[in-house]
């Protein structure tokens, strides 16, 4: 029977081992708070209505939800750190009289999917299962909580590290951090919790065997694609993280024809799109999200920051660097160029070392650049923002542009060029 659903994501803890002022949940990957990445995933997975736990910082993380995620989320406040049982206890005073499924997610596991959130609780549905646990099976399973089975393969409890023996370390089982719960049936478990363990804490993980105790019936699912479910407690975590996620869109990339000619220097967000036979050259980096067309030329060290749309048959070279920039097709900008907040058409040549001089640092405002269809503009100039720059206008090399030029003219500011005949001797 498919029940309703709703998400729990517990994101108060401080992350006392990112040794960092910010709170874990807020560390990025790809530009995207860690945070963001797992309501994402909560939001795809189809659960409409998602709880988020904070407490440490609160300010910076309430602020974040309600910023991006006004419609699909809202916070509940955790004063106190005691715990992840502590956590969703708190969030339970916001489901009273719920009796649907709640799916909860520790804030820190942003590779967990949609899909897999989808066949979890398909499988807690199906079992009829008053638990559900996602565990995976992990070489090094050093730091997460073991799942304990009993001589039938029943599980029976999870242990923290921090209070397991010599052989329930040896336990290569761990949970995940995911659980679907009927609440009806669990819910009253949240209220029982006791927090006598090493960490003085109330652990959801002590669910378990509340549940096993009182007959509940209790599912563990066994995760194969393991590394959805690694956790981030420190930066080298957030580093693993990242890397896999990397990988994870270069391999999406290649297999929808995109030719990566070297994955190991390159980085390209997974909000990013790019079509067929395009080239990534090595060492770029793209960040955001952002549109690429088909048969364009990415690189090498190029750097999109965001927002940049870019038809086919684009050029952009060495040392590029573009922010908020529409470039139609056709359009080449090839070398040492800086282009922000700016809207460049058809078939236009940028030439080395034109910047878009895009940012007024009195005012704190940005301008945009216009260059309309087939300009060309030679090497070293500046376009100083707002500015127009019209079609088939010409730009010579080395001008500071600062007031608009007519289509089809020629513009130049260029001193002319003294020469004083004999001066060497
Ligand atoms: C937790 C699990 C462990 C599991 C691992 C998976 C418990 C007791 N342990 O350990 O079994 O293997 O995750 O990654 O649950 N949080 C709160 N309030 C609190 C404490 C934590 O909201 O009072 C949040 C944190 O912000 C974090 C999540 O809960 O997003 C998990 O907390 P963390 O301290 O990372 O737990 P682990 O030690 O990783
Ligand atoms: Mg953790």
């Amino acid at each position: 029977m498919t029940k309703d659903l709703k998400t729990v994501i517990l994101a108060a803890g401080k992350g006392t081992r990112m040794k960092s002022d910010i709170p874990k949940v807020l560390h990025e990957i790809f530009s995207k708070p860690i945070l963001g990445r797992i309501l994402d995933c909560a939001i795809s997975s189809g659960s409409k209505e998602n709880i988020v736990v904070i407490g440490h910082r609160a300010d910076l993380v309430e602020n974040y939800v309600t910023k991006n995620y006004s419609n699909e989320a809202f916070c509940v406040l955790q004063k106190e750190q005691l715990g992840t049982g502590h956590a969703l206890k708190i969030a339970s005073e916001k489901l009273k009289d719920y009796t649907g499924n709640i799916l909860v997610l520790n804030g820190d596991i942003p590779l967990i999917t949609p899909e897999t959130l989808i066949n979890f609780v398909k499988y807690h549905n199906e079992n009829n299962a008053d638990i559900t646990v996602m565990s995976a099976l992990f070489d090094n399973p050093f730091g997460y909580g073991r799942i304990v089975r009993d001589e039938n393969d029943k599980i029976k409890a999870i242990v923290e590290e921090k209070d397991a023996c010599v052989e329930t370390k040896k336990i290569k089982e761990i949970n995940s951090g995911v659980y679907c719960f009927n609440w009806k049936t669990v819910q009253q478990g949240v209220f029982e919790l006791k927090n006598n363990n090493s960490q003085n804490e109330y652990y959801l993980t002590d669910l378990i065997k509340w549940g096993i105790d009182r007959s509940k019936k209790v599912c563990p699912y066994v995760l194969q694609s393991k590394e959805e479910t690694f956790g981030i407690n420190s930066k080298k975590q957030l580093a693993e993280v990242t890397k896999i996620m990397r990988m994870r869109k270069l391999d999406e990339l290649m297999n929808s024809g995109v030719t990566i000619v070297d994955p190991d220097t390159t980085y390209i967000s997974p909000e990013t799109s790019i079509g067929a036979d395009t080239v990534i050259l090595p060492s770029v980096v793209i960040e955001g999200k952002n549109k690429i067309g088909k048969n364009c030329k990415i690189g090498p060290f190029s750097h999109l920051r965001g927002d940049c749309v870019i038809e086919d048959y684009v050029k952009i070279g060495n040392f590029v660097e573009l922010k908020k920039a529409e470039v139609k097709s056709h359009t080449n900008i090839c070398h040492l160029s800086y282009v922000g907040d700016a809207f460049v058409g058809e078939n236009v040549n940028i030439g080395a070392g034109t910047i878009t001089a895009n940012y007024d640092s009195r005012t704190k405002t940005k301008s945009k650049t216009t260059i309309e269809n087939n300009a060309s503009i030679g090497s070293n100039v500046v376009l100083v923002a707002p500015v127009n720059l019209g079609e088939k206008s010409f730009i010579g090399a080395g001008s500071v542009i600062t007031t608009d030029v007519e289509h089809n003219a020629l513009a130049v500011t260029r001193s002319p060029k003294k020469e004083i005949k004999n001066y060497i001797k």
